[in-house]
């Protein structure tokens, strides 16, 4: 599989990246996959060539990371092929101080993920989400210990405002503090919102975009119905996916994916990964797989060259949205754990 440098850092990763967020715990959420049933998926990357692993503290509580460790220990590449990355800020426990991106949270969260992950230190270490509670100096701060301290050798970002990634850069270059290399953001053929303004500033940054929900959560593969059903546990039970698609105009940009996938004889999952491929920006979508099929379409995407009446066909359908998933609650896959509490908010 190509490899291709994240962002203007020196790092190569493959174009695609396996997310762990579909491997740890049923008990977190029924469509999570247990250790026995995830192991097979994480061999099969590698098998494939992909060297990219995404997961974080979050994912089932921990157990995502520990099954990560575990499978790459037993059956990855040496470590030096690996590019590990993982997330903090989400509530680990109940507790105001257990959560978020304060210097003691993000010092103890990291131990705590190398612990699971059984490292010595991962590639790339990212805050999941924006924290109003938390100066941006302390979390630039802390995060560059922790990437002096060898624990971490590049940072990364996920959803935010735009103004937000903006000013951690700002701040990173006044204060000589760790720069982030990447913007892990929500952006698939049903949520383009991050064009605005997020892609462009992440290019004109030299920033590595690494999308999330490609697929966005399966609703793309053509297999959602409208009254929130569908075969599969995660067509039925993904409650925050609920909660941001399934408009009219979501569907009818699915349709399209349909009628290419279905002229070309291929899967709808691989023709929306192609269209995310092609976009400008673009390092490597981190994608979701649960049945032996979702690998390997999205490797055969890889090589699937739409044409450019294809690209406007599945672009013209789509409608603004508002801004879905930069939210504190539900940041990850539906887990109701109780909100940052904001002072003044
Ligand atoms: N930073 C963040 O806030 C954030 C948020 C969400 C996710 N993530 C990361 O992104 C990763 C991927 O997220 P995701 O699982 O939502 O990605 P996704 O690729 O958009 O969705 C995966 C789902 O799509 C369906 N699918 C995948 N391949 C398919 C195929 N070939 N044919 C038919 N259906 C297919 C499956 O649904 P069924 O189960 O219904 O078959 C699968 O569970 C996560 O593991 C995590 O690492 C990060």
């Amino acid at each position: 599989m190509d490899t291709v440098t994240l962002g203007r850092s020196g790092l190569k990763v493959s174009r695609l990246c396996l997310g762990c967020m579909s491997y740890g715990s049923p008990s977190w959420q029924n469509w999570v996959l247990g250790e026995e049933d995830s192991r097979p998926f994480i061999r099969r990357a590698v098998e494939l060539g992909i060297n990219f692993f995404d997961t974080a503290d979050v994912y089932s509580l921990g157990r995502s990371e520990e099954i990560l460790g575990r499978a790459l220990r037993d059956f990855g590449p040496p470590r030096h092929d690996l590019v590990i990355a993982t997330k903090v800020f989400n509530p680990m426990g109940p507790t105001p101080n257990h959560r978020g991106l304060s210097r003691k949270h993000i010092m103890e969260s990291i131990d705590a993920s190398l612990r699971r992950l059984q490292l010595d230190y991962v590639d790339l270490y990212q805050i999941h989400r924006f924290d109003p509670t938390t100066p941006m100096e302390e979390t630039l701060e802390a995060l560059t210990d922790v990437v002096r301290a060898g624990k971490a050798l590049y940072i990364g970002a996920s959803s935010m405002y735009a103004w937000q990634f903006a000013q951690y850069l700002g701040l990173a270059e006044r204060r000589g503090l760790a720069r982030f290399v990447s913007m892990q953001n929500h952006y698939n053929l049903i949520y383009r919102e991050e064009e605005r303004e997020m892609i462009p500033l992440c290019r004109a940054e030299g920033i590595g975009i690494i999308p999330w929900s490609p697929l966005a959560r399966g609703f793309l593969a053509g297999n959602r119905t409208r009254d929130h059903g569908g075969e599969t546990l995660r067509a039925q039970n993904d409650r925050f996916a609920q909660g941001m698609y399934y408009r009219d105009d979501d569907f009818a940009v699915v349709d399209r994916v349909s009628a290419i996938a279905a002229r070309r004889g291929v899967s709808n999952a691989e023709v929306a990964l192609a269209w995310l491929l092609r976009q400008p920006g673009v390092t490597a979508p981190i994608i979701g797989a649960n049945k032996p099929r979702h690998l390997e379409d999205a490797v055969r995407a890889l090589e699937l060259k739409l044409e450019d009446d294809e690209l406007a066909q599945l672009a013209e359908p789509y409608r603004p949205h508002p801004v879905l998933g930069h939210g504190y609650d539900h940041p990850s896959g539906g887990i109701a754990l109780p909100a940052l509490a904001i002072p003044g908010r």
